[in-house]
């Protein structure tokens, strides 16, 4: 079994992984709770945006706008802020909580504004933005060429992409955990993300000038059981997953992370996560 079609299949991820937010709530309860680094991982973000007043921003894949929300106090001012998702769930959830954040920053010019829209046909005029955003969703697209053509076309000549994705090595201590357990049900190999920390910048290069990478450090000790238990059932892999032996399977895989903590203190979790800049040469 492989989870690769699924990983891109757009009535999965609108219908089913992403319909709102609690997927991507139980993975980012986990790494806000457990993780070694001092600063989030979107506060990293948007310190990398480097953001500047008057600049116009598309996210794509915006999820429930959390970049947004949780830096509310640090968009400069007239920043004009468009944020896209294929998902009319998220794109309703960023749309209410900016909403209510435009109001709060009254007078500072920021505006919001979200909407449907696959990244592989973006609904823009050419060179309407400063910067586009994708964090952590290229990986989901099947047509990346489409897509990092549409990123070009929208950026403004010298605009800037920024393009968070996942290394092969991203939780693979909660990968190989996963695949031991369920390959005892399927046979399954873990799919490699389309687009990745080691092959990103060769996808990028042939569209944007200046590809470069910064990587965020950090890593999770885990020492709860049902946190850790919630970002599993989360997974692709898990929420498909449908054997007579799942409920056994289940109750090995949370005995065996219990044992865990009880013997080593912590389950630790290696992450290898990042950042892609690139510049739009396109004149
Ligand atoms: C892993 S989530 C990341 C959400 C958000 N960027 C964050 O970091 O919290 C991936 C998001 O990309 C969206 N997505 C997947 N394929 C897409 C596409 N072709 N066009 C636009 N959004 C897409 C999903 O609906 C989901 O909200």
């Amino acid at each position: 079994m492989s989870l690769e079609p699924i990983f891109q299949d757009k009535t999965y991820l609108r219908e089913q992984q992403y319909s709102d937010s609690r997927n991507l709530d139980a993975r980012a309860a986990l790494h806000r709770d457990f993780s070694a680094s001092p600063v989030d991982w979107q506060t990293w973000v948007f310190t990398q945006l480097g953001l500047e007043p008057d600049t116009a921003v598309l996210e794509c894949g915006c999820g429930p706008g959390w970049l947004w929300r949780q830096n509310l106090g640090r968009i400069p001012a007239n920043c004009a802020i468009t944020l896209t998702d294929l998902s009319p769930g998220m794109v309703a959830e960023a749309q209410a909580a900016l909403a209510e954040a435009e109001s709060a920053l009254t007078g500072s010019g920021i505006t919001f504004q979200a909407r449907e829209a696959n990244i592989e046909a973006l609904p823009f005029a050419d060179d309407s933005f400063d910067v586009v955003v994708a964090n952590h969703m290229l990986y989901h697209v099947p047509h990346l060429d489409s897509a990092l053509a549409e990123i070009r076309r929208v950026l403004k000549p010298n605009g800037r992409l920024l393009a968070a994705t996942n290394g092969d090595n991203h939780m693979r201590e909660l990968k190989d955990l996963a695949q031991n357990i369920v390959g005892e049900a399927v046979p399954y190999t873990w799919p490699q993300l389309a687009f990745r920390l080691e092959n990103g910048r060769d996808l990028l290069a042939p569209y944007f000038e200046d590809v470069s990478v910064v990587l965020f450090a950090d890593g999770l000790a885990v020492t709860a059981v049902a946190p850790l238990m919630a970002y599993l059932r989360s997974m692709t892999l898990f929420s498909i997953l449908q054997t007579d032996d799942m409920a056994r399977q289940v109750a090995a895989l949370e005995q065996h992370i219990a044992d865990t903590i009880t013997a080593q203190g912590a389950y630790h979790i290696q992450k290898e996560t990042g950042l892609f800049k690139a510049r739009n040469g396109r004149v």
